[in-house]
């Protein structure tokens, strides 16, 4: 990657200055593809990172293996409760803009990063968009749906992955400012998928590819944070087939441990993967178990069928095309559900793999109709 000076770059109307704010493990994956296409394209794009995620493998990990710049600004506001996070984002962020004076804000998906930005920059005189806009779980106790929902009614722009993310905004009366572009994550997973089958990353010690087994991720608080259900949860992976390798968040695993839950059985826990791994380990796969919103997406789009531990989902088209089935309870065997006939989903459901190219069209588009007008 060449280093590119933004700060000299002639900034005009139709060549905003752009700055993403990203915190937490998948928005480092929806920015990659954002940045590349600035960065072809000669548009200053940097990134500014809350510290929402610190470790090394849920953050530097990823700005390495997809190839973006480090960030210009990192706030290290570290782990806390939803609003010490947001509380300390915000503020920070406010000053790191006064300082950098962007055009164009981009926040992505549903984290508390994403609604701390969106706080600011709404109050700010920057353009705010937000990526990943219009998904709904309907399941208002989770953070993120809340997150999500204040992101989108704050935004200038709203940039939805799909058609039913289309229709929810529709629903709420915020269509004027939405666009359907497609996910950024297709993007992303297309192109790692082409560079792990031409050269597949190295696994950790003693995770062999080609023999049966299924992938687990777990770590959204109504699954961890409740010892019961997470010890009903793990008793289920435990059975559910005689591999089962879980790459274990840090919540997850503070959680066990301080639960006293050992994981026994066919169950094994694992570090966090690397994107690249993650995308090799989810193709060898022979099945997906996961709470992830991400990985129900990526198991589908990958080829993998997925069973998703919760309620609910906000990518219903992973359920309506088959790939993907609603059980909270785990009771649904492997072997029915990898059984089943399924077809490759179709660019039509979650995008092409050039979202960022409609992204930063759209972005260029709108962010020259709204500076003319003020
Ligand atoms: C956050 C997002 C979630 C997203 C997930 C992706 C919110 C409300 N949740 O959840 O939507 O799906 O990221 O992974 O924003 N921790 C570490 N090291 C780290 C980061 C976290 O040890 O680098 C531990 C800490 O104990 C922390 C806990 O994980 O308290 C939870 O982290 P947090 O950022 O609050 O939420 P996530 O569960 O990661």
């Amino acid at each position: 990657m060449t280093n590119v000076n933004y700060r000299s770059m002639k900034i005009t109307p139709n060549r905003p200055r752009v700055i993403s704010v990203v915190g937490a493990r998948p928005q480092f994956v929806k920015v990659a593809p954002i940045h590349h296409e600035c960065a072809k394209r000669g548009i200053s794009h940097e990134i500014i990172h809350s510290g929402q995620h610190y470790d090394e493998k849920l953050s530097a990990q990823f700005f390495h293996d997809l190839d973006i710049p480090a960030p210009v600004v990192n706030l290290n506001i570290g782990s806390g409760t939803h609003a010490g996070q947001t509380g300390e984002i915000m503020a920070g962020l406010d000053k790191a803009l006064d300082e950098l004076r962007p055009d164009v804000v981009l926040v992505y998906g549903d984290t508390n990063t994403t609604l701390a930005a969106a706080l600011v920059v709404s109050k700010r005189s920057e353009y705010l968009v937000h990526i990943e806009a219009g998904l709904r779980s309907f399941n208002r106790s989770m953070p993120e749906e809340v997150n999500r929902i204040v992101a989108d009614h704050l935004a200038h722009l709203l940039l939805a992955p799909t058609k039913t993310s289309m229709t929810l905004l529709a629903n709420e009366g915020l269509s004027t400012r939405a666009r359907l572009v497609g996910d950024v994550m297709v993007d992303a997973l297309r192109q790692t998928e082409e560079r792990v089958k031409a050269r597949p990353p190295s696994m950790p010690d003693g995770w062999v590819l080609n023999q049966p087994y299924v992938f687990a991720t777990l770590h959204r608080a109504e699954n961890t944070d409740d010892p019961n259900r997470l010890r009903f949860l793990i008793d289920r992976l435990n059975g559910i087939h005689p591999d089962v390798r879980l790459a274990a968040h840090p919540r997850l695993r503070a959680r066990l441990h301080n639960f006293g839950i050992v994981p026994d059985g066919g169950l094994t826990l694992w570090e966090p993967l690397s994107y690249p791994q993650t995308v090799a380990a989810v193709r060898s796969a022979i099945a997906v178990v996961t709470d992830s919103g991400g990985l129900q997406k990526e198991a589908a789009l990958l080829g993998t069928a997925c069973i998703t531990a919760r309620h609910e989902t906000e990518w219903v088209e992973t359920v309506t095309t088959g790939w993907n089935v609603i059980n909270p309870n785990l009771d649904t065997t492997i072997d029915q559900w990898v059984s089943k006939d399924r077809s490759p989903l179709r660019n039509e459901v979650f995008g092409d793999g050039h979202a960022a190219q409609r992204s930063v069209d759209v972005i260029l588009d709108e962010y020259q109709r709204f500076h003319a007008a003020v």
